[in-house]
C-alpha cells in the first residue's frame, strides 16, 4: 500500500486522547473514523468493562485482534487503536503495513490524572496508593513497543486536541 492510501492510526497509552484527537483529525481531513474500542462495544453489545468482567481479558484480546484485522483492511481512514492493540505481534504487523502510525504521548502525571477520573478502564480500575505505580509499570513495559511502531511521535501535554490535530497534519505533510 502506498503512503497516500494508508490509514492514519493513533496509538498510545490509555488516557492520552486517541479517541478525541482521532475523531477531530478525521473531521479535519474528511476521512472515515474508526475506533477499535467503539467497534468492539458495538459489535458485542457490551461495554469493554463487561467483556473483561464476564469473559476475561483473553477473550477481549481475541475480539480486538479481529477488529484490528478489519480496520487495517480499510484505506485512507483515521483509526484510534485501543492502548493494548499494538502489543500483539500480528496486530502490530497489520498496523505497520496498512497505517501511518502516530504515537500520542503525555506525561505520567497527565495519564494518571485522566485515567483516575474515568472508570471505564478495567485494566487499571480502582484507586489507592499503588494506582500510580501500576500505571508506571504498565507504561514502562509498553513504551518501547509503542515507539518501535511509530512513524511520528507527538507530545500532547500543553496542546489542546485541536492543536494536536494541527500538529499531526503538519508533521505528516497532509
Ligand atoms: C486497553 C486500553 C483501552 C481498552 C481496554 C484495554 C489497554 O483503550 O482497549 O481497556 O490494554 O491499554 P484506550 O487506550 O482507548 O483507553
Amino acid at each position: 500500500m502506498n503512503d497516500t492510501e494508508k490509514n492514519i492510526g493513533l496509538i498510545g497509552f490509555m488516557g492520552v486522547g486517541k479517541t478525541i484527537v482521532g475523531r477531530r483529525l478525521s473531521t479535519a481531513l474528511n476521512r472515515e473514523f474508526l475506533d477499535t474500542d467503539a467497534i468492539i462495544e458495538m459489535t458485542t453489545g457490551k461495554t469493554i468493562s463487561d467483556i473483561f468482567a464476564q469473559d476475561g481479558e483473553k477473550h477481549f484480546r481475541e475480539i480486538e485482534s479481529a477488529v484490528v484485522r478489519d480496520v487495517c483492511s480499510h484505506s485512507c481512514a483515521v483509526i484510534s487503536f485501543g492502548g493494548g492493540a499494538p502489543l500483539n505481534e500480528s496486530n502490530s504487523a497489520l498496523i505497520k503495513e496498512s497505517t501511518l502510525v502516530v504515537l500520542l504521548r503525555s506525561s505520567l502525571d497527565t495519564l494518571v490524572s485522566r485515567i483516575s477520573k474515568n472508570t471505564k478502564r478495567p485494566l487499571v480500575s480502582g484507586t489507592g496508593i499503588d494506582f500510580r505505580e501500576r500505571i508506571t509499570a504498565m507504561y514502562a513495559a509498553r513504551k518501547g513497543i509503542y515507539a518501535g511502531l511509530a512513524d511520528i511521535v507527538v507530545d500532547t501535554d500543553g496542546r489542546t486536541a485541536d492543536q494536536t490535530v494541527a500538529h499531526i497534519i503538519r508533521r505528516l505533510r497532509l
